[in-house]
């Protein structure tokens, strides 16, 4: 399986991930985890970094396809994948295609975890990472819909596209990810 899970900032793309990744034996791999994590480790990506990040913008297109570039190259990932945090822009989504393609990946589906704005905020701002101040919230949402929701649209033409409802128990958004990914209707 080789999957894209999309979604605005709180829809539970890191915990669906995470199950996913776990229950398919594929590699979970979450830009926005490793940008924290070069924070930590205080890297010359994670000093580049930090600042955006809490500010809630995005780290350059160039900077995010290279990091994809590497985990594409790695053998953890020919296996099968769950990309999460990524593409964001329609340029990453354009050189997404091309990595694949050149690194001979089969085609990828899209889960689509759709959840009203209220919710996402409420879950947000009951978390309190770094960037989950209200002011920072606000503003990766629009950022969600000025440049990312309109990759859908890329994906539709070419991609299946999985929507899923995501409000209710972590359990059952699982169990309904996993039920259409092994579901036989096209
Ligand atoms: P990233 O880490 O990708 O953050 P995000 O997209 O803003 O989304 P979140 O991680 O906040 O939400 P999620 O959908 O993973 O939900 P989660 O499972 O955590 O990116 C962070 C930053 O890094 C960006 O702003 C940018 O600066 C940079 N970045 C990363 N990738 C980039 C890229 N490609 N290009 C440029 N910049 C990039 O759940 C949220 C909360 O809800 C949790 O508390 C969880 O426990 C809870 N929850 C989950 N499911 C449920 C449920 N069913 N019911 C109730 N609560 C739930
Ligand atoms: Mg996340």
């Amino acid at each position: 399986m080789y999957l894209l899970i999309f979604g605005p900032p709180g829809a539970g793309k890191g915990t669906q991930s995470v199950l996913i990744a776990e229950r398919l034996g594929i590699k979970h791999m979450s830009t926005g985890d490793v940008l924290r994590q070069a924070v930590i480790d205080g890297s010359e990506l994670g000093l580049k970094a930090k600042e955006i990040i809490e500010s809630g913008s995005l780290v350059s297109d160039d900077v995010m396809i290279g990091i994809i570039y590497e985990a594409l190259k790695n053998n953890g990932m020919k296996k099968g994948f769950i990309l999460d945090g990524f593409p964001r822009t329609i340029k990453q989504a354009a050189a997404l295609d091309v990595l694949l393609s050149e690194l001979g990946y089969p085609p990828i589906k899209v889960i689509n975890i759709v959840v009203p704005e209220v919710e996402l905020i409420k879950r947000m701002l009951g978390r309190g990472r770094n960037d989950d101040s209200e002011e920072t919230v606000r503003h990766r949402l629009n950022i969600f819909k000025e440049q990312t929701k309109p990759i859908l649209e890329h994906y539709s033409k070419k991609s299946k596209v999985l929507n899923i409802e995501g409000v209710g128990s972590i359990t059952e958004i699982n169990n309904k990810i996993i039920d259409i990914l092994s579901s036989k209707v096209p």
